[in-house]
């Protein structure tokens, strides 16, 4: 039921600190480290890569978990598109651990690849949204996301659910394989400033609505761009916007923007900068005037700790490596109020099903 919710989408990117707060609750025990079943902690230390293995949205989560992995229990990560996977495995390491991320669970381009890994006699694990689902039946793990029933067709709090999962079970196979910056990391008080930092952002939807009335609501395109963990954002929030208010718009490495495709800016096109990684903010703000200088209006989405005084939207500070969780919502906002105030039926966009159970 949708409550006082004119749809079912604002009301789950509204629920997303209390998931943080229920994936803390379920899969963190009162000192803060990782309750994880036994086996399948042996089994992923056991392994020498990781594979993930999703769509959509789900492949987008996987982008940031590949960082936390690789971070927090230094086993190099692969992520896949799972429809490429299936029909293209790449050559496989000699240990490979599948690790499905799927909301419904019933995903047929996802499931494919399960069919194969099976064959093949590797282990896997299914992060997913909906209990006795059939990736999680057939896979050899399941983790649940307990973020409750989505039933927007654009996903949101099962995104950032995948994505705080993740974190934790980096964490714990960091510990598992004794790695000192797995227990450095502190998880839960980094999901409990996440939580908080989310409200803020939610509390602001006034913001967000005169933002997307401003600059969304009348361009055809629009791009959002980033580096690192800023760009795996910048393709979520680009294919938010695309699914639910049918602006073109477009996920993109800012560095990569010069080597062609900025050939498209034009005067008034809408580029949103997500700038939350210190490494790359310089580079990121250069990229920015560099379509600014061609006319482009452009919106920044930045860390407290890296803003300046005439950024757009200034984030809570958190881990780096958490950002993702924060800088998204801002997007999922921007999309939601395009959509809305394009009159369409934001819960169920065209040519759109919650669930993609054909190949
Ligand atoms: O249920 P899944 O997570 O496997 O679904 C994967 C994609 O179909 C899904 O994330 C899709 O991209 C969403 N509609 C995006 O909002």
């Amino acid at each position: 039921d949708k409550g006082t919710y004119p749809f079912y989408m604002l009301k789950e990117i509204d629920e997303q600190p209390n998931v943080m707060r229920k994936l803390a609750q379920v899969y963190l025990n009162d000192a803060g480290d990782p309750v994880i079943n036994t086996d399948l902690l042996a089994a992923l230390k056991a392994a020498d890569r990781l594979y993930v293995v999703a769509a959509g949205t789900s492949y987008h989560a996987g982008l940031v978990g590949a960082k936390l992995f690789e971070s927090l229990a230094s086993v190099p990560t692969e992520v896949h598109v799972s429809s490429e996977f299936a029909y293209n495995q790449p050559l496989l390491s000699e240990k490979p651990f599948f690790i499905f991320l799927t909301q419904s669970g019933e995903t047929a381009d996802s499931r494919e690849v399960l069919l194969n890994v099976n064959e093949q006699k590797f282990p896997s694990l299914t992060i997913t949204n909906v209990p006795n689902s059939t990736l999680s039946r057939e896979a050899t793990y399941t983790l649940l996301l307990h973020a409750g029933p989505e039933i927007a067709v654009a996903s949101t709090k099962a995104y950032t659910a995948q994505i705080a999962l993740q974190a934790i079970l980096a964490k714990a196979l960091g510990q598992a394989k004794q790695q000192s910056g797995a227990n450095a990391f502190d998880v839960k008080q980094q999901l409990a400033l996440v939580a908080n930092g989310m409200q803020a952002l939610v509390d602001e939807k006034d913001t967000f609505d005169q933002l997307a009335k401003a600059d969304l609501l009348h361009t055809p395109n629009t791009f959002y761009i980033g580096r690192g963990l800023d760009y795996a954002v910048s393709l979520e929030t680009a294919l938010k916007l695309k699914e639910i208010s049918y602006v073109q718009a477009e996920g993109f490495a800012s560095g990569e923007l010069k080597h062609g495709t900025i050939a498209l800016i034009e005067k008034d096109t809408p580029v949103i900068g997500i700038i939350t990684q210190a490494n790359t903010a310089g580079l990121t703000r250069s990229n920015l005037q560099e379509v600014s200088a061609r006319g482009a209006k452009t919106i920044t989405i930045v860390t407290d700790a890296l803003a300046k005084n005439d950024d757009t939207i200034v984030l809570p500070t958190v881990d780096e490596r958490m950002t993702p969780l924060l800088s998204v919502v801002p997007g999922q906002l921007l999309a939601y109020y395009t959509s809305l105030n394009k009159g369409l039926d934001v819960d169920k966009p065209r040519n759109l099903a919650k669930s993609v159970t054909v190949e």
